[in-house]
């Protein structure tokens, strides 16, 4: 079987990639990504020669190219990751998510239509999507699969759109998909523009952490292992058409997440308890800011049996853990365009 995996030099990707190429030797795997600034072949050097894996460096956004690679591969299944993935970069420029996260998406989606048309039912398209479409919940509830989407920053836009996209396409024309929507993930390879591996490098250099808003924002946070675990189970038990939710069933304020993550670096780095904390910085809020997110997992797990195996004290203590041990994929993915970037929104 061939699976392309879309995006697969990003951070869940590269894990997505590591799982199928090493559980699946008798799968050829191909990693097609543009190499944007969140991606890095670096995540990947551990397998980047076995035999059943081939890189090809693509941007979905090229539709002609896209469409001589599906010819040339005939690719039995796609799992699509690829986008834009950083909110605050969605503020500043919505067109670029626009350009890959739905015009992307739609290459994709033609080059599947018209290569596999006749013989569909062999196929999958698997879309990889996110919470965020469902908008934000109040103090309780949780996003079930039938919650209604709504949207609220560009990238949960652009991420909306391109999940309608693909249930059209199944619904028009017969392109057999599944879609899963998941929560806020965390581990190695992060790249740090994200809460925790922003923090985590922030607190390295004792550099301020910028809580947005009053920090009493909560987020649903699911060790990376566990989505590529989630993600290989739907690609082999899901049931076509269908949507699945994934989530941690752990649910953070963003404000008790960054003092736990004070308390563990200060023990890690042998600093005294409230070193951390004291860099504590609280800064002006995310336009549009989503209070909250809190996945239902429940119809993953009754129908397919997935559940998450590590529990968020030891996910985070092997994320910090990582980040110390791999400063050199630190170094290189914060130096150069970064600074500018963290400077241009992090410098009022
Ligand atoms: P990421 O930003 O770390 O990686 C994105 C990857 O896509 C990078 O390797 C990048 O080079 C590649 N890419 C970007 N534009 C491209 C283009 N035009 N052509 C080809 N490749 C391109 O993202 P991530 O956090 O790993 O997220 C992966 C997917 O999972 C996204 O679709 C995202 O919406 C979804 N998702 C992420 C989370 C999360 O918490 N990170 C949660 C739910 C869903
Ligand atoms: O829910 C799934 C989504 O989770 C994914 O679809 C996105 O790709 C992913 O980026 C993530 O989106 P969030 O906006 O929730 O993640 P982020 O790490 O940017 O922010 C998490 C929370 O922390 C959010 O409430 C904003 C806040 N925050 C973030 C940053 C970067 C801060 O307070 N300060 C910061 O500097």
């Amino acid at each position: 079987m061939k699976v392309l995996v879309t995006g697969g030099a990003g951070f869940i990707g590269s894990h997505v990639v590591r799982r199928l190429v090493t559980m699946y030797p008798e799968y050829q795997i191909y990693n097609l990504d543009a190499l944007t600034y969140a991606g890095n072949l670096e995540n990947l050097k551990d397998i980047d020669t076995s035999p059943n894996y081939t890189f090809i460096k693509a941007d979905i956004t090229d539709a002609s190219h896209i469409q001589e690679l599906f010819e040339t591969h005939a690719f039995d299944k796609v799992i699509h990751l690829a986008a834009e993935s950083h909110v605050d970069r969605s503020i500043e420029d919505p067109l670029a998510f626009v350009k890959t996260n739905i015009m992307g998406t739609m290459n994709l989606l033609n080059a599947c239509k018209s290569i596999w048309k006749g013989e569909m039912q062999d196929h999958l398209f698997y879309h990889i999507s996110t919470d965020e479409v469902y908008g934000s919940l109040g103090i309780d509830g949780l996003f079930t699969e039938d919650n209604s989407y709504s949207p609220n920053s560009p990238y949960a836009a652009s991420k909306a759109s391109s999940d309608h996209f693909v249930r059209a396409y199944g619904e028009t024309y017969d392109l057999p998909y599944i879609i899963s929507n998941c929560s806020n993930n965390y581990g190695p390879n992060h790249f740090p523009e994200k809460l925790i591996p922003l923090f985590i490098n922030n607190i390295i250099e004792m550099r301020p952490l910028p809580v947005y808003g009053d920090g009493n924002y909560t987020r649903d946070w699911l060790y990376v292992i566990d989505h590529a675990i989630a993600i290989d189970t739907i690609l082999h038990n899901g049931k076509t058409g269908e949507t699945y939710n994934i989530g941690g069933f752990n649910e953070w304020k963003n404000i008790d997440l960054v003092h736990l993550l004070c308390e563990l670096m200060d023990d890690t780095l042998s600093r005294k308890r409230g070193t951390s904390a004291s860099l504590i910085t609280y800064v002006k809020d995310r336009p549009g800011h989503d209070k909250r997110y809190a996945i239902d997992a429940s119809k993953i797990n009754t129908e397919l049996g997935w559940k998450p195996t590590v529990t968020f004290e030891e996910g985070l203590k092997a994320t910090v853990d990582w980040y110390l041990n791999n400063k050199t994929w630190l170094a290189q993915v914060t130096s150069g365009d970064y600074k500018d970037y963290y400077s241009k929104m992090y410098t009022s």
